[in-house]
């Protein structure tokens, strides 16, 4: 559990945190997306989100990275409150996201333009991240020119290499097929050990929660309430691939699904 008591040693939290979306037309009744939600991450920690499609995950994200205020709660980073866009966190967003104008080494070595890395050091750190999950030779394909997976690897190098100290990952498997989206959870969590940023990461692959986090929050069908919390408690480094085999991989898997079947069936 998350020590009350210190919260400056919390990298992100979430304080009673309401959000409505006001719909354009005058008749329009603002939407509620989250209702009280209240959460806080200890650094380093991975903690998946799941719920059904519409509960408010993206928001969550969206507010950490400061793209949109909360109605009502506070939302902060580091002991400060997110006022503004937070270009302290990395964030892949739910689409992909590769600039397609830049070759896949220049859109890794992005991020570190942004924070005015000197060039060298920048195409160091790209290429060194770019090794490491496989593409190296592909550094001059642009993105269109990479497969569906090459370009998932390409994006999340490109937030890890910015090296955050939190890091917003939005469904970043969504749409690969089955096996390129354990070796990339594979190569995730194998990156993730070598800086151990805190991760925020919106599933809908109750899998995939299990095989990467240390933490699982559901959320209730809109508008967005936390269900349950779940302590994973799987030794690390984790085999994602025979994760299926361990009882604690079940127990956790029924009680996540019963969570989210009754949540579905409210909607
Ligand atoms: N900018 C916006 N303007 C108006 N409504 C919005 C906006 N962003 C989100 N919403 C609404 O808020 C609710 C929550 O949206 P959100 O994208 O956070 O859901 P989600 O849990 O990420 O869903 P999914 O699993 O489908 O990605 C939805 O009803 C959505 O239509
Ligand atoms: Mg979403």
């Amino acid at each position: 559990m998350v020590d009350r008591a210190h919260p400056l040693e919390e990298a992100i939290r979430l304080e009673a945190v309401y959000k409505a979306f006001v719909p354009r037309g005058r008749s329009a009744r603002p939407l509620l997306a989250l209702d009280d939600v209240s959460f806080a991450a200890r650094p380093g920690e991975f903690i998946s989100l799941v719920g059904p499609s519409g509960c408010g995950k993206s928001t969550v994200l969206n507010l950490l990275a400061g793209l949109t205020r909360p109605s009502a709660g506070r939302v902060v980073h580091h002991g400060r409150p997110v006022t503004g866009v937070n270009t302290e966190v990395g964030y892949i967003t739910q689409d992909d996201n590769l600039l397609p104008w830049r070759s896949m080494l220049r859109n890794v070595e992005y991020g570190l333009e942004l924070r005015r890395v000197p060039k060298d050091e920048r195409r160091r750190r790209a290429r060194e991240f770019i090794e490491l999950v496989g593409l190296a030779g592909f550094e001059n394909h642009y993105p269109h020119e990479l497969s569906g997976g090459m370009r998932k690897r390409a994006g999340i190098v490109r937030t890890l290499a910015y090296d955050s100290d939190v890091v917003l990952m939005d469904e970043p498997f969504g749409p690969l097929d089955a096996q390129t989206r354990v070796i990339l959870q594979d190569e995730l969590l194998k990156l993730w050990e070598l800086r151990r940023p805190t991760v925020l990461f919106v599933t809908h692959d109750l899998v995939e929660a299990i095989a990467l986090s240390d933490r699982i929050i559901t959320f209730t069908c809109r508008p967005g309430r936390i269900k349950r919390e779940y302590e994973v408690g799987l030794r690390r480094p984790r085999d994602v691939f025979h994760i299926h085999d361990l009882p604690r991989f079940r127990e956790l898997y029924d009680a996540l699904w019963d969570d989210i079947r009754m949540e579905i069936a409210a909607t």
